[in-house]
């Protein structure tokens, strides 16, 4: 067979683990592969380049995806799924491994419904994926934003400070629930648990009176405000971009700021802000997500070799297994109620 390989979506520390593993394996089962670059772009402008063995030669710590990555829909571009299609056949492509999220394996769904053979591999550093305990790229995440929150403790301490750390995390709190459990978070604010700010302020105020002398607050960059106050009709902070991508998300990143000068209004305490934006997404993967990674790949080229079309490897429990693509990107996997409450027992 001649199978192409693509990451699509935002990237992700552990991808070149996976690309690796594909091509490793592919070649092993006597199989070969094609690159596709700067994901599903890459089949619609015909822009591929071959991988052998020496093209994933000593890039397996390497962050980022060295086949590069857009946020290209098919399905907004005319004729998109045809010309995949057409594009697909001319280039003697046999099947694809989709490496991505939910948008990106959404087309990789929609277009196994239109007979492509393709097999998906979840990526995110959100872990919003449903159908799998986690993606590879979150604990990378995680473990950035864990040190980051160790470093804020200390300047937030010395100056008897409150200071917010805005995490990514686009429509679920899963790295500001990890790291704020980790990094010992004072309050932690997510998309799934709309906040009030009185009620921030409140615990805040009441922690200090304590006699706490500073405290530190993650806030998902997706979080959402109880009232109608300064938010968008879904709850959502209004802020200064509001740009969409191809996919229709707006740009998400500011809540931070916000929160920090409201806080500051409403306690009194000096207040500061921290935005981690993509250096949560840069860099070497961890140990976790480079096996995670890897044991992905492998698993998504045995289902190239099964035909087992339409489906995506997964991790439940501590086996690989693989879920259908139409049943991973149906719904999201928010954070769950029970380790939220985890972390609660630590506010104020
Ligand atoms: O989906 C992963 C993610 O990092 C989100 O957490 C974030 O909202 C978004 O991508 C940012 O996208 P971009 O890199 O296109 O600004």
């Amino acid at each position: 067979m001649k199978i192409g390989v693509l990451t699509g979506g935002g990237d992700c520390p552990g991808l070149n683990a996976v690309i690796r593993a594909v091509v490793r394996k592919s070649i092993q089962d006597g199989h070969e592969i094609v690159g596709i670059k700067e994901g599903w772009r890459g089949i619609l402008e015909k822009n591929f380049v071959p991988l052998n063995r020496d093209s994933v030669s000593g890039i397996l710590h390497r962050g980022g995806t060295i086949l590069a990555t857009s946020r290209t829909n098919v399905y907004k571009i005319p004729n998109g799924e045809a010309t995949v299609i057409q594009n697909m056949n001319e280039a003697g492509l046999d099947a694809l491994v989709a490496i991505g999220g939910e948008d990106t394996l959404g087309i990789a769904a929609k277009l196994f419904k239109a007979g492509v053979k393709v097999v998906g591999v979840p990526k995110t550093i959100d872990n919003d994926l449903y159908g799998t305990d986690f993606t590879f790229g979150f604990d990378t995440a995680v473990n950035i934003a864990t040190e980051a929150i160790d470093r804020l403790h200390t300047t937030a301490e010395s100056h008897n400070r409150v200071i917010v750390v805005e995490v990514m995390g686009r429509h679920a709190g899963w790295i500001a629930v990890y790291s704020g459990i980790a990094g010992g978070a004072d309050i932690i604010l997510i998309p799934e648990k709309p906040f009030d700010i009185e009620e921030v302020s409140a615990v805040l105020k009441k922690r200090h009176s304590e006699g706490r002398s500073f405290s530190i607050v993650v806030v998902s960059e997706g979080a959402k405000l109880m009232t109608e106050e300064k938010t968008d009709k879904d709850g959502s902070f209004i802020l200064s971009s509001m740009k969409t991508d191809a996919f229709g998300h707006v740009r998400l990143g500011g809540i931070g700021n916000v929160l920090a000068e409201e806080i500051e209004k409403r306690t009194g305490f000096e207040t500061r802000s921290t935005v981690l934006g993509h250096i949560q997404r840069g860099g070497s993967p961890t140990a976790f997500d480079r096996v995670l990674g890897t044991r992905f790949g492998i698993f998504a080229a045995e289902l190239v070799e099964k035909g087992e079309w339409g489906k995506m490897a997964a991790l439940k429990g501590t086996e690989i297994v693989a879920v259908s693509l139409e049943e991973a990107v149906g719904q999201l996997k928010t954070v769950d109620l029970n380790l939220f409450n985890v972390a609660s027992t630590f506010f104020g």
